[in-house]
């Protein structure tokens, strides 16, 4: 395993101390500075330690400054790195089962050397636990990601309000939009969604030979993605997303609502069969009681599908909330945000029925 190490002037002598004993066990150590105990800002070692190990350089960062605090602050500004200030073994212990750290921060001032040596060694051997601790290190993963155009609704969903695709839903919205041009436009929506939507999405490091050199490159990590449209508005989003993924998998959930009980059911569902290893985006333009889309997550989990979000292009406050309530664990994207739902259950302002205007069917 390669750990990478830096450390500010107070740092410097531990640094030291404890790249030499890692390098004893077995370990291989990158430097990060600082060099000597000359004054040394513990922003730029976070940065240069947090950088590698972001980037795959190393496996791990272990960053020194006087009580480990600076530099904790400091690494966490870089994204992929979740570094913890640990002082004692047993924090640092759950900082790895629980939190999944991957760079530890220690202050010189607080532990002496065989301490800090001590909570190094027991950090590295000890391994994340994921399972419930997964659903949320991914919630972190994601809020990570947000690049500042995007808007959280009361943590609840993220509106993706880039101007070009606020353009677009307002030719929607509009009733005189031809059933062509509405049909375009879902897709076109659908289609900028997915910046937003993968922002998270792992990437794995691959070397690629350019005309001119061997270099480090990134690709997608993991199984091909599921996109699963609810029939049938659903599937107008399906063509935007494939011509920018278009080796993802797709599943199709069919489900109507009991007029007696107003209860979604199943009349359809077909899902691949490796759903538990995917990616998993559920497609409903209209998020409006949250009724549907409840349910086809449920149905969804219930085939082994762990990691999911929900695409929709109008949300409604009401079923944001069902869903959050009922699936806190599935994140929503929406390009809009309305005001509520009528008597009738339509999204107020919306843009009516979005499968008859998709299918011209009224
Ligand atoms: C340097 O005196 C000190 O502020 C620094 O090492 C660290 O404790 C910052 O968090």
């Amino acid at each position: 395993m390669i750990i990478a190490l830096g450390a500010d002037h107070a740092g410097f002598k531990l640094k030291v101390f404890l790249s030499e004993r890692l390098r004893e066990l077995g370990f291989e150590t990158l430097d990060y500075g600082a060099q000597s105990e000359a004054p040394y800002d513990y922003p730029d070692a976070a940065f240069a330690v947090a950088e590698a190990v972001s980037k795959g350089v190393a496996r791990r960062g272990i960053c020194v400054c006087g009580t480990g605090i600076g530099m904790a602050i400091a690494a966490n500004k870089v994204r992929g790195v979740y570094a913890a200030a640990c002082n004692n073994k047993e924090i640092a212990v759950i900082s790895r089962k629980h939190n999944d750290t991957n760079v530890l921060t220690l202050g010189a001032r607080i532990v002496s050397d065989e301490t800090a040596l001590d909570i190094v060694r027991t950090w590295i051997a000890t391994e994340f636990e994921g399972e419930r601790h997964e659903s949320r290190i991914q919630k972190i993963h994601r809020k990570e990601s947000d690049p500042g155009q995007r808007t959280n609704f009361q943590g609840k969903a993220t509106i993706c309000d880039h101007p070009l695709v606020q353009h677009k839903v307002s030719i929607i919205r509009n009733k005189n939009t031809s059933v062509k041009e509405f049909r375009e436009l879902v897709q076109e929506i659908a289609g900028l969604m997915v910046y937003e939507v993968t922002r998270a999405l792992p990437l794995a490091e691959i070397e690629v030979e350019t005309p001119l050199e061997k270099t480090r490159a990134y690709t997608l990590e993991g199984k091909k993605l599921a996109i699963i449209p609810i029939l049938r508005a659903g599937l107008g989003m399906v063509e935007g997303i494939l011509r920018l993924i278009p080796n993802a998998v797709v599943g199709h959930i069919g489900l109507y609502r009991d007029p007696a009980t107003l209860l979604p059911v199943e009349y359809y569902c077909k899902l691949p069969g490796d759903i538990a290893e995917r990616d998993i985006y559920i497609l409903d333009p209209m998020l409006a009681t949250g009724g549907s889309a409840s349910a086809a997550l449920s149905l969804v989990k219930s085939r082994g599908g762990r990691r999911i979000s929900l695409v929709s292009i109008i949300a409604a406050p009401e079923g944001i909330s069902k869903v959050h309530e009922e699936h806190p664990d599935v994140e929503i994207f929406a390009a809009a945000l309305d005001r509520h739902l009528n008597d009738h259950g339509y999204i107020i302002p919306g843009l009516g029925d979005a499968g008859d205007r998709l299918f011209g069917t009224k």
